[in-house]
């Protein structure tokens, strides 16, 4: 059993990566041999809706047909058992790096043929995302962004497997912010959340991480 772990964060050692370093442990501690891969050094794009994967011909069905960094990635991907991907909101979204993943893995195995909705794959790849911002749950209800994270373990779960995702909020964005300007930012209320929740949030995504492995992983919440 293989997890593949991908950081869509352009930092290595972010809240991203945290939180994906201890979800890959608990999936180790079930067992699974785990690989994390950082997506930000890697030369790649978003799809260019060639529609290559579904024209007639070499690529139908066969997976994405550009050829960049993202190719080994993905070729890595289904040969592991499960993967874990973790990103900040940015505007809103998963990361602009991680959703250049997503569209390429998810549309090139989207079918429109009677194979549909999917071409199949050999096995199914249970998933896990791993999402953080430095808004707190009141803003995410606000803005309503949680639609875009169900969005995201919706394709996945209809594409590839069962698919869960967790939200660690008012993650800390510096490790000093007196030297940045963060006058707009509640600090005293952001602390505490930091404080009260960010050990609980690592805990969740090591035993998320460890349910991909065992059969808990392919429970809802
Ligand atoms: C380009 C950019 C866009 C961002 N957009 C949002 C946002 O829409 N909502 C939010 O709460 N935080 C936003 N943030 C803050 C990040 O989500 C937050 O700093 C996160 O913890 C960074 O994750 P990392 O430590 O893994 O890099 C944004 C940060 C950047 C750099």
């Amino acid at each position: 059993m293989k997890i593949i772990g991908l950081n869509g964060s352009p930092r290595k050692n972010g809240n991203s990566a945290a939180l994906l370093d201890k979800a890959l442990e608990g999936a180790a501690s079930a067992g699974a041999e785990i690989e994390r891969v950082d997506l930000y050094p890697l030369n790649f794009k978003g799809c260019r809706s060639c529609f290559a994967c579904k024209r007639k011909g070499a690529f139908y069905g066969k997976g994405c047909a550009m050829k960049d960094d993202l190719t080994e990635v993905m070729r890595r991907m289904l040969d592991a058992d499960g993967w874990v991907l973790s990103s900040p909101i940015y505007n809103g979204h998963t990361s602009s790096c991680l959703s250049a993943l997503m569209e390429r893995l998810f549309f090139s195995y989207h079918s429109y043929d009677e194979h549909g909705p999917m071409f199949s794959l050999e096995k199914a790849y249970p998933s896990l995302f791993l999402y953080n911002l430095n808004g707190g749950p009141e803003f995410v209800e606000k803005m309503g962004l949680e639609y875009s994270c169900k969005y995201d373990t919706f394709l996945f779960n209809s594409g590839f497997g069962p698919s869960r995702y967790m939200i660690a909020y008012n993650t800390l964005q510096f490790d000093d912010y007196s030297k940045y300007h963060t006058a707009a930012v509640p600090l005293e209320r952001k602390m505490a959340w930091h404080e009260a929740h960010y050990a609980k949030d690592l805990e969740r995504a090591y035993e998320m991480g460890r349910a991909l492995v065992t059969a808990e992983g392919v429970k809802d919440d």
